[in-house]
């Protein structure tokens, strides 16, 4: 074959790519305009200084549109078949709009604080919960953490979070870019693509540049492929209980998953909830932190040589409210020291006793926690029910085919009948979480 030859069926090709196959389009009926949000960077020696930022809503939560009009391609739990017939042309025959983030999403936000509203009514129907990223300061691409012997801090409020609600805050391996540099993927970090975590949520409409329709189940709402990514939960948490957890995967980056190639991450995670780990009178209502007032979090990742070179060794948390500084609570459970932070150590001893299989061990534990940030990961903030188990793993107690005093089980105060999505959402629609001055820094630079 001439040189000339294949030179046009180059072009061809990228022709039909264009025109064909390209996708994960971008509507035009609504501008996508980014709520601002103030974020602070901070250091040892110099303070902490203004970074103005963004943040975008998920790509799951938007208008899914034919690009050609305005025909739905997904509609409340179903795809529609008559363009949606396979991934590749549903990827380029669909496009995602722009979001009116405070009428339809009820998400706002105002200088440094972000308010998720748990329940909106708009024109169109009715939107629950939301999840939002970090953009960065070109306002296409997602910020990248790097939080290897660094710190992060907020405030939050929960004190409108009642049981089944959960209003989080977390870090995951997403793909600065959303995933654009596939060229399936027009719409990228602007328009909220390319999320994962360590669940290997079958929930996402595109994953990889195509449509996740196969086998597609309109009851749970889920499709062949997983999306998975390592994790780290900063913050999972209702006024009732909370929750910080490191999940590793045996993966780097996005991993598109099937069936039994799903099993690549830690899902239990290693967890640290006060409640379920004996500190009982710790967190909640009018305890030792009171979730009826805004109070601050920080969370700190030690290296095993102060660098950020060295293994991530140990994640410490500690609390401020009302100028007071609140010390982790220590662990309570016979058998097991009384650790106040997480430490690979502590994961061992916590499975060991609560006779939990150690997949945080099996996945890599700490090391490769920290191998994952050492790549980047980006800032997630959602609130969300929960439609599998009713959040019972973080409120109430779990799981529950086991006794309830059995070491592990209880995890909050939440009665076992409660989170139901529909109750919770009929019953609570106003709920809501504020997140607000978010800092990242030196350890020991962002707050105290
Ligand atoms: C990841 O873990 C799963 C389950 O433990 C295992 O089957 C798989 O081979 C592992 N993959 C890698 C790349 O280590
Ligand atoms: C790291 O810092 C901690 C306290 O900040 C100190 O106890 C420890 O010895 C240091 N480790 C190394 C390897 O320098």
């Amino acid at each position: 074959m001439s040189r000339k030859l294949s030179f046009v069926s180059c072009i061809l090709l990228i022709l039909l790519l264009s025109t064909w196959v390209a996708g994960q389009q971008i509507g035009t009926s609504l501008a996508e305009n980014h709520p601002k949000l103030i974020t602070q960077r901070c250091a040892k020696g110099s303070g902490c200084s203004e970074n103005p930022r963004s943040i975008v809503l998920d790509a799951n939560w938007r208008w899914l549109h034919t690009t050609s009009g305005y025909t739905n391609c997904y509609t409340g739990s179903s795809w529609n078949r008559d363009i949606c017939s396979d991934p590749e042309s549903c990827t380029a025959k669909c496009a995602l709009d722009g979001a009116d983030y405070p009428t339809t999403y009820g998400i706002t936000t105002n200088n440094d604080e972000l308010t998720l509203k748990f329940v909106t009514k708009h024109a169109y129907g009715t939107n629950v919960g939301s999840r939002v990223y970090l953009m960065d300061s070109s306002d296409s691409n997602y910020e990248m953490f790097y939080l290897k012997n660094q710190e992060f801090s907020f405030d939050v409020d929960v004190s409108n979070l009642p049981c089944g609600i959960n209003g989080a805050l977390y870090f995951v391996e997403m793909e600065k870019d959303g995933g654009s540099s596939n060229p399936n993927n027009k719409a990228g970090a602007k328009y909220g693509t390319g999320y994962c975590d360590a669940q290997c949520p079958h929930d996402i409409k595109y994953i990889k540049g195509q449509a996740n329709l196969l086998d597609w189940d309109e009851k749970k709402k889920v499709g062949r492929w997983g999306s998975c990514c390592n994790e780290m939960d900063i913050w999972e948490a209702n006024s009732i209980a909370s929750a910080y957890t490191p999940h590793p995967c045996n993966v780097t980056g996005l991993h598109r998953c099937e069936g039994g190639n799903c099993n690549v991450c830690d899902q239990p995670g290693c967890d640290f909830n006060s409640y379920r780990l004996g500190d009982r009178d710790f967190f909640g209502e009018n305890k030792i932190v009171d979730t009826k007032q805004k109070f601050t979090v920080i969370t700190q990742f030690h290296t095993s040589d102060n660098t950020t070179r060295g293994d991530l060794v140990e994640i410490r948390r500690i609390y401020i409210q009302n100028g007071r500084v609140i010390q982790n609570s220590k662990v309570n459970v016979p058998g097991m020291n009384q650790y106040d932070s997480i430490t690979n150590k502590f994961c061992d001893s916590q499975k060991d006793v609560f006779q939990d299989k150690n997949d945080f061990k099996n996945k890599g534990g700490l090391k490769a926690v920290g191998r994952s940030l050492d790549r980047g990961h980006v800032l997630v903030m959602s609130l969300w029910d929960d439609s599998n188990v009713n959040m019972l793993w973080l409120d109430s107690n779990f799981p529950l085919d086991r006794p309830a005093t059995q070491p592990g089980v209880a995890r909050g105060t939440c009665p076992i009948s409660s989170g139901k999505p529909e109750e919770v959402e009929r019953d609570y629609p106003n709920a809501y979480v504020k997140f607000s001055k978010v800092r990242v820094g030196d350890i020991g630079s962002t707050v105290l």
